[in-house]
């Protein structure tokens, strides 16, 4: 068969989140499916980048106290780490915030605007007078009309978890300043979907699954609305041409467009365009996606690039969400696991094992089952597969001289019956018919073993020795062919198992080749069990990772929203009181004399130092302060300061801040530390 040219592509996962066991059951079929092609002889490219815009990403920014872009970065790191130590290998994982994302938004935007598929309304929408600017509903804070929670955001509740929009809510206000915003009409530029309504209609049933076709249907009984393309500022996003830098594209707009731009910036590192990729008709393109975004990829993603006259991919294949224990994974209970906290406790081998067991071309949801998920390790992947490889392999080094012979008769036959199941497990892999490819395999497993079980070679080692190496070299034939089938699923333990063998980097066609009369290496290490303890482990961090965040997120909302932070200080420097306060309220704040005992400048940030302070009692404090510009670290150390010691601490990017150092002015190098006079005590209350 001649080489296949394929793309692929998996959603973008947003850069205001990290990787859970639920993103992975798409990026890792993605990466199975990518090693299997690669391994045919096909050249399959994986593509993927971090989804970079819209207001979570802002607001995220702004209550971290960083630039969007500084989060982007923080993001990118630790995506692409849990990336690869899951042993993901993409060909290329880019940004939507990039270069080639913003000229390619710009030239579909033309397309749209000179084919006539754009149209501009106005919209009402809320204003705040005092910020004036247009809310985004995560701007817009008030009480739940559902449950009557205070101080939710304007499009969902967390705590009842219902959405809606912010006209539904009691007592809005902004988040910025916490005044009334009124209704105001807003010019929304829409992208006319209709246009494509006939189009899609042939489009959708040709390219997504007869379920999935179905269900996008369901919205084609009437004219389909068009979609609001545009976004007011503050967004962070790319700027809409023509608008004055005052709109941006709403983030769907760009984000598939990262496939595109992503897969431009590989192409140029090998020389090409994106144009030579993209537009080849002989390359076939493919976009794995879980189910709940079927209608960006299958609606409006093929009539944008029918508008920018572009080739629409092959094929969106859509897979189901992750349950576990059969329920929707739940932060409450610990279920809803961050890709890191897995890795903290677990190997990725397992999961990836684990989920080439359950996952199939279907939409159903794939539930991660712990008590299976231990059963499925230890007694298949450990005790049935690699057995034979680690029992064959030590008894022939260990117990003979490391070299094997040929297969007896019966041996032969079951390497031959291993060898002729491979294209019924190349097709299993070919349909993403996973589970049923590792069924095939471990049926390949049972055999071997009942094979080795019978000829019982330990006990035959004395008395015949040249029978004994022929079981022995039969059964790591066998082992050897499962692990060159398993090799997109579990690579490193292929290449282990490889270098086991003296041999390297299998193709799937080397389950052609029977070793003989070979000398084999030292036996390595192949798999571990799983363990329940650290199952349980893992879950309670997952459980306390999330109550913490539930708290932190509780705090925010009740106090003064951080992102007030500008405004409030550009307010004082105009002269402008904070209201008055009981003395009761200043009882609350607890301010001690400190002495800066460290104090170093952070590199990567433009304004922050971070001090070391004793409070007293031998209790020392990490602050970080946004003085940089206004002191020199030497100037601070050994300076007597006041802190408010009992601020809640913050996480910040370079760390947690214990409190904070009071000083006055209005920012900048316009600072002025408060110093307590000379006798002042380390320790000592401020009253
Ligand atoms: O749903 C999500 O997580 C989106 N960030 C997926 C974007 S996929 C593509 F269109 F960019
Ligand atoms: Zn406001």
């Amino acid at each position: 068969m001649s080489q296949r040219k394929i793309l692929i592509t998996t959603a973008l996962p947003y850069a205001n989140g990290y990787i859970h066991l639920g993103h992975l059951v798409e990026y890792l079929q993605a990466d199975f499916w990518t090693r299997f092609q690669n391994m045919r002889g096909n050249e399959c490219v994986y593509i993927c980048a971090d989804d970079t815009h819209g207001t979570p990403i802002m607001v995220k920014a702004r209550e971290l106290g960083i630039t969007p872009e500084q989060l982007i970065a923080q993001s990118y790191k630790e995506h692409t780490q849990d990336f690869a130590d899951f042993q993901i290998k993409f060909s290329h994982y880019g940004s939507t915030n990039s270069a080639e994302n913003k000229a390619l938004c710009e030239y579909f935007y033309g397309k749209f605007v000179a084919g006539g598929h754009t149209r501009k309304q106005a919209i009402k929408q809320l204003f705040c007078e005092h910020d004036k600017m247009f809310l985004p509903d995560r701007f817009v804070k008030g009480t739940c009309p559902k449950c009557g929670a205070k101080e939710q955001y304007g499009d969902s509740c967390d705590v009842c978890g219902s959405t809606y929009s912010p006209s539904d809510m009691k007592d809005v206000h902004c988040s910025l300043c916490g005044t009334t915003p009124v209704l105001k009409d807003s010019e929304s530029i829409f992208f006319k979907l209709n246009d494509f309504k006939k189009y899609l209609e042939e489009w959708i049933p040709k390219h997504s699954s007869p379920e999935i076709s179905k269900k996008m249907l369901e919205w084609f009984n009437e004219d389909l609305h068009d979609l609001d393309i545009s976004r007011d500022e503050p967004y962070f996003g790319f700027p809409i041409p023509g608008t004055d830098n005052k709109k941006f594209f709403y983030v769907w707009v760009d984000a598939p467009m990262g496939y595109m731009s992503s897969t431009e910036q590989w192409a140029k590192a090998q020389g090409k365009t994106l144009q030579d990729i993209w537009q080849d008709p002989t390359r076939e393109i493919y976009h794995f996606i879980g189910k709940d975004i079927a209608r960006f990829h299958t609606i409006f993603w093929p009539a944008f690039l029918k508008a920018a006259e572009l080739r629409s991919p092959n094929q969106v294949f859509v897979h189901g969400h992750l349950m576990v224990n059969g329920e929707k994974m739940s932060k409450s209970k610990g279920t809803f696991i961050a890709a890191r906290t897995y890795l903290n406790h677990m190997n990725p081998e397992h999961l990836r094992y684990y989920y080439s067991t359950k996952l199939s071309s279907s939409v159903d949801d794939i539930d991660l089952n712990m008590e299976d998920f231990v059963n499925r390790v230890n007694s298949d992947l450990v005790g049935k597969i690699t057995n034979l490889g680690s029992r064959g392999g030590q008894m022939l080094k260990k117990k003979m001289d490391g070299i094997m012979s040929t297969p007896d008769a019966e041996g032969a036959k079951l390497i031959k019956s291993a060898q002729e199941r491979g294209e019924t497990i190349a097709a299993h892999f070919e349909a993403r018919d996973f589970a049923k490819a590792i069924t095939e395999i471990r049926g390949i497993a049972d055999d071997a073993n009942k094979y080795f079980d019978e000829k019982a070679p330990w006990k035959t080692l004395e008395t015949d020795p040249a029978g004994t190496k022929q079981v022995i070299t039969a059964t790591l034939n066998i082992f050897r062919i499962l692990a060159i089938y398993l090799k997109p699923v579990l690579p490193y333990y292929t290449e282990k198992v490889a270098k086991l063998l003296g041999e390297a980097d299998y193709k799937w066609s080397d389950i052609n080749t029977v070793l003989t009369n070979r000398s084999i290496n030292e036996y390595e290490h192949l798999a571990t069990r799983v363990e329940a303890d650290k199952i349980k482990a893992m879950i309670e961090e997952s459980r306390q990772i999330n109550e913490k965040i539930q708290a932190e997120k509780k705090a925010a909302s009740t106090a003064p929203a951080k992102a007030a932070a500008a405004p409030v200080a550009a307010k004082a420097a105009e002269g402008d009181r904070a209201p008055e306060i009981e003395f009761a309220d200043f009882e609350k704040v607890d301010l001690r004399v400190g002495l800066v005992v460290e104090a170093e400048e952070i590199k990567e940030a433009d304004k922050l130092l971070r001090l070391k302070i004793d409070i007293g009692n031998g209790e020392i404090r990490q602050i970080i302060s946004g003085i940089k510009a206004a002191y020199k670290p030497e100037q601070l150390l050994g300076r007597k300061v006041l802190v408010c010691v009992n601020l809640k601490p913050r996480k910040m990017k370079f760390g947690m801040s214990e409190g904070m150092v009071l000083a006055a002015g209005t920012g900048g190098s316009d600072l002025f530390m408060l110093t307590p006079d000379e006798g002042a005590q380390v320790g000592q209350r401020v009253k």
